[in-house]
């Protein structure tokens, strides 16, 4: 290649970079339904453990004007809000307008993220509480990835249980590995103390594959099951706190059955016992 090649080449055009873009790090594949990924964080983004924010492409340009949009969805932040990159966790759906192109992002790749993070899966929205319960289905475990690598969790509970409901077992790979992750986490063994992750009961169950617990975590507790296997009694808002993302019929119907315990709905505005998040999907 000669001199004069090079000199062209770097007259070339900047290749246009996306609104509010940052930098793909990592990505991840659990399984041929779900991936996680991290990206550069902005350096004026501030936000809350359990927050979400809206990410996503540019569509594909329109067949006459030949304009593109962007194309937006709102993913919560797994990782916490002391960490210096973000981390997402994704479900792909191969004819979901977002899905089916975000799951074929590379580290060096550009994705849009709109700084403004909002949600109610935030420990500003419950009253004081003894047990804190994290209560997802599916990818619903992405804002308790980020909960669970927040200080604050274990300083304000004395113990946090986790229940995640999945299809498959495969699907509970990326909440497992976090957990078990949590043992050698530095800042969180000196922050709270060595041995914090004893405060942690998990309650991983499938629906449609044998795993160590099958079934909806909904009829575990309805049957009383998964309190006896977790040793502890009923929900009751004198003790209890929780959280629960998910599919939108296993929140109304968790949410009916927290009700039932006696537990209120709180808000940003109005910390009461529990909150909800619907799981955002494709
Ligand atoms: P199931 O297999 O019995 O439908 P999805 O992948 O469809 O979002 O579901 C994720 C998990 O949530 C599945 O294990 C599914 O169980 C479970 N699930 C769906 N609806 C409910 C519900 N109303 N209560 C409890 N679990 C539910």
């Amino acid at each position: 290649m000669t001199e004069q090649n090079v000199v062209t080449q770097t007259d070339a055009k900047p290749v246009p970079t996306l609104p509010d873009a940052q930098t793909v790090t990592s990505v991840k594949h659990w399984t041929d339904r779900l991936f996680s990924f991290r990206v550069t964080r902005p350096a004026s983004l501030r936000f809350r453990s359990g927050e979400f924010v809206m990410i996503g492409l540019m569509g594909d340009p329109h067949p006459e004007t030949g304009k593109q949009k962007p194309l937006l969805r709102a993913y919560s932040i797994a990782s916490p809000s002391w960490d210096e990159e973000l981390e997402f966790y994704s479900i792909k759906v191969q004819d979901g307008p977002l899905t089916s192109k975000l799951q074929h992002i590379r580290p060096g790749d550009e994705i849009i993220l709109r700084p403004k993070p909002v949600g109610t899966l935030v420990h500003d929205a419950l009253l004081p509480g003894k047990r804190l319960w994290f209560f997802a289905t599916g990818t619903g475990f992405a804002p308790f990835a980020s909960l669970l690598r927040e200080p604050q969790t274990y300083e304000d509970y004395d113990e946090i249980v986790i229940t995640h409901t999945c299809r498959e077992a495969g699907e509970l790979t990326y909440g497992a590995e976090l957990i078990e992750s949590l043992k050698a986490d530095e800042l969180l063994n000196e922050v709270i103390g060595d041995g914090f992750w004893k405060k942690i009961k998990y309650y991983p169950t499938t629906t449609r594959e044998e795993s160590a617990k099958k079934g909806r975590i909904t009829d575990l507790m309805r049957s009383g099951e998964a309190f006896a296997d977790l040793e502890v009694p009923a929900l009751s808002p004198d003790t209890d706190r929780a959280m629960i993302c998910g599919n939108l019929a296993f929140n109304l119907e968790l949410k009916e059955m927290l009700e039932g315990y006696g537990l209120v709905e709180g808000a940003n505005s109005n910390p009461q016992h529990y909150v909800v998040e619907k799981a955002f999907l494709d």
